[in-house]
């Protein structure tokens, strides 16, 4: 009955159906140790100097928090070149992208992306009761820009670009983004999501801060939740033009980062060694994986991010179970519409040798046919 009350572009919206909890993995398979590589978390944990700053603003937790982090907005001014009035912080990178949707889009306006990606996009631009525009990826996985400009009509309010994207791992040519975002009509408002952009392996390969300092008209979003390990404090931001920035500023709840995340958030970007490893044990550990996977009989692309995506030759989910019993927890993609394929973070060393030895081991009960 009560969900008759409910506001109509509520009931539209299906839940989020999250990587499998290490908490509820535990409950379930009886098992203590719990290896998690469905979240693309970081497994080195934050740095030491987030958590010396954390432990010591949480003295301080019957204080709210300041209104705008500016303390953040001028630390990553120094590390943008970008200035500290250019960026909104919130709750992770999640409401910043409820934020931008809630800033731009009026009911019956049209949201163009591409699939598979990050589930909140298409989310929230039902929860303002706009149209989600979903443009498949190219073969080779990226998002197909060109077909997203063709998508364009007079209804288009929001263009999204996940780059790298979740869950493939791709990133679209430079030359071809730059191109797009210059074509961009005047009553479209572009949003990079770069949740990943950190990981990006490409040499030179310009970010949404390089199309901000050039005047495109373009959001950036980021998040301390993946390099800078902190995914359970809920940091990210929004980085723009005043001219952009300013509705999201508005529509942000006043204490959208708490006392605690924001201290956290200027410890990390303080420790560029933490990040310098973070960055250096990934790349080593993703061709590790990589390898193996490869003779395992799985197909697996180069990914600018955190995790693979794989495709496993046969039906992920019942893979997916088989390893949760071993404690160690993997996103299927049935949900994104591919069901052969699971999106992998990569964990440590010793995290990533388990998951190997687990795979040969069901493997060899039921070998692929390639
Ligand atoms: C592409 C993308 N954008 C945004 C987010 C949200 O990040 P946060 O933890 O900062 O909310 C994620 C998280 O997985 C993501 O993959």
């Amino acid at each position: 009955m009560s969900e008759n009350l409910w506001r109509s572009h509520v009931r539209d919206l299906d839940p989020y159906i999250p990587g499998q909890a290490a908490e509820e993995a535990k409950k379930q398979e009886k098992v203590t140790d719990i290896i998690r590589l469905a979240t693309n978390e970081n497994q080195l944990g934050p740095s030491p100097k987030a958590i010396e700053a954390m432990v010591k603003a949480i003295q301080e937790a019957h204080f709210y928090p300041d209104l705008t982090c500016l303390e953040l907005r001028i630390k990553l001014g120094e590390l943008h070149g970008v200035d500290p009035e250019n960026y909104v912080v919130a709750n992770g990178a999640d409401n910043i992208i409820n934020l931008a949707i809630a800033s731009y889009v009026n009911p019956g306006d049209e949201v163009v992306y591409c699939t598979p990606t990050f589930s909140e996009y298409h989310k929230n631009t039902l929860l303002m009761g706009g149209v989600p525009v979903e443009i498949p990826t190219t073969k080779d996985h990226k998002f197909d820009l060109k077909a997203m400009l063709e998508a364009i009509t007079e209804k288009t309010k929001v263009v999204i670009v996940c780059n790298p994207n979740n869950p493939t791992g791709t990133i679209v040519d430079e030359e071809d983004l730059r191109a797009f975002f210059s074509r961009l009509p005047k009553h479209v408002v572009a949003v990079l999501d770069e949740a990943y952009g950190e990981f990006i392996t490409q040499e030179n390969y310009p970010t949404g801060v390089e199309y901000i300092k050039e005047g495109l008209p373009v959001i950036t979003i980021r998040t301390f939740s993946k390099l800078y390990g902190l995914a359970g404090m809920r940091v990210g931001y929004a980085m723009a033009s005043q001219e952009l920035i300013q509705p999201l500023q508005r529509v942000r709840e006043p204490f959208a980062c708490n006392r605690v995340a924001h201290a956290g958030a200027v410890g990390a970007l303080e420790d560029t060694e933490h990040k310098h490893k973070t960055l250096a044990e990934n790349k080593r550990e993703m061709e590790k994986l990589v390898k193996e996977f490869r003779s395992l009989g799985y197909e697996v692309e180069a990914s600018h991010t955190n995790f693979l995506f794989v495709d496993m030759k046969k039906e992920t989910g019942s893979i997916a179970e088989e390893l949760a019993s071993r404690g160690l927890i993997i996103r299927p993609c049935a949900a994104w519409g591919y069901p052969t394929y699971a999106r992998i973070s990569i964990g440590t060393a010793s995290q990533n040798d388990k998951l190997v030895k687990a795979l040969q081991e069901i493997n060899a009960k039921a070998p692929h046919h390639i």
